[in-house]
């Protein structure tokens, strides 16, 4: 639905699956789950998470309970649901799967709750999406292992309790902060997940490399590691993209210089801007001398729609130091000014040199 509004947008960038898309395309999933870490020894980087969630679950192994509800908190493409796979297979039981979007009604959480054996794990990514009824069910459900099914309507209503088994609710979030304050105090352990460094993502890019058996150098890897946004599945993605390359135009091998004449092909640049990204601060530095420019102002000049702009690229831009958001609207920083080969203004309105975060 789009409300009634029959305005025809002209967006040069609509159809365009993105490469450095942190959110899953529709052909990565099947690789998702084939490249997906299996146990916590194999799960690369998160140190801190790592150490965090080996002591939980080994105190939950030494009490024999089932440990404390996990939430984890980070953008798309970090590793969530491959930890929360690893949390029951830590723990030798089952997993169920479910989303936020996907329980909509109390029942809906009913039912998964009541199909639980003791100790599994549920699953809900985007957990943060869940329905306000199911919600409330789920306080409960955490806190005492039992449910309260509502039957009938009106006055007639009653309520009847339900005993759940004991078990684990391990929540995914992108958005920490539009979960409710009941909802995250009953979580035992809230795991942030960080943007990977270049090294660790190298580390991720051999791994994939050895489970698709593509012949990856090791200057090939640190090429694309620098290109991934900090994120493994942009990773794995970008990975696939050079191997193709590699194997028709070249002689199959990932060197960095294929894999630098790859990633060019797919525009997407030595620190993983994209065409549209590059769109982003050209058009800041170009057409408003580095800005303070607003949003939506902003996106108009390349075509885009401002929620596009403040929610794809943005973020990526502003943590590599290019943008900054100011009060007054969005400004380049002398980073952005010298990666399009420009010098920055010298009276300083290009505001501190921000460096790049990896
Ligand atoms: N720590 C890691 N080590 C190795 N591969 C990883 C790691 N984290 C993520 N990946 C890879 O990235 C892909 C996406 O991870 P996923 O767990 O689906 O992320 P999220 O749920 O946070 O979006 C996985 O299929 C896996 O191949
Ligand atoms: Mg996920």
């Amino acid at each position: 639905m789009n409300g009634g509004e029959d305005v025809v947008h002209d967006d040069p960038y609509a159809d365009e699956l993105r490469e450095v898309d942190p959110e899953p395309h529709p052909d990565d999933r099947d690789l998702d789950v084939s490249l997906r870490p299996r146990v916590l020894t194999e799960f690369i980087g998160q140190p801190r998470v790592r150490e965090q969630l080996e002591l939980v679950l080994e105190g939950a192994r030494r009490r024999g309970d089932p440990p404390d509800h996990i939430l984890l908190s980070g953008p798309p493409g970090l590793g969530k649901t491959s930890l929360a796979m690893i949390v029951a297979a830590e723990l030798g039981v089952s997993v169920r799967l479910t989303s936020g979007p996907a329980l909509e009604r109390a029942g809906d959480l009913a039912a998964m709750l009541s199909n639980l054996v003791p100790g599994d794990v549920l699953f809900i990514d985007e957990i943060h999406r869940i329905a306000r009824p199911a919600e409330e069910m789920l306080y409960l459900a955490m806190e005492d292992f039992r449910v309260d099914v509502i039957v009938g309507k009106g006055p007639g209503a009653t309520s009847i309790p339900l005993d759940v088994a004991p078990f684990t609710l391990v929540g995914a979030t992108t958005r920490a902060g539009s979960l409710t304050g009941p909802l995250r105090d009953r979580f035992g352990f809230t795991a942030h997940m960080e943007f990977y460094e270049p090294d660790e993502l190298e580390l991720v890019l051999r791994r994939a490399a050895q489970i698709l058996q593509i012949d990856l150098r090791a200057d090939g890897a640190e090429e694309i590691a620098g290109r991934c946004r900090g994120t493994p599945r942009i990773a794995n993605r970008l990975l696939r993209r050079v191997r193709d390359f590699a194997e028709v135009r070249a002689d199959g091998v990932i060197r960095r210089g294929v894999a630098r004449d790859a990633l060019d092909v797919y525009d997407v640049d030595e620190l993983g801007l994209d065409r549209l990204d590059r769109a982003v601060l050209s058009a800041l530095v170009r057409s408003f001398g580095g800005g303070p420019v607003g949003i939506s102002t902003l996106a108009v000049a390349v075509g885009e729609e401002a929620g596009t702009v403040e929610e794809v690229c943005e973020p990526y831009l502003v943590r590599a130091g290019m943008l900054a958001r100011t009060p007054r609207g969005r400004v380049a920083t002398a980073a952005a000014w010298s990666h399009l080969g420009l010098t920055p203004p010298a009276d300083g309105t290009a505001g501190p040199q921000s460096p790049a975060l990896f």
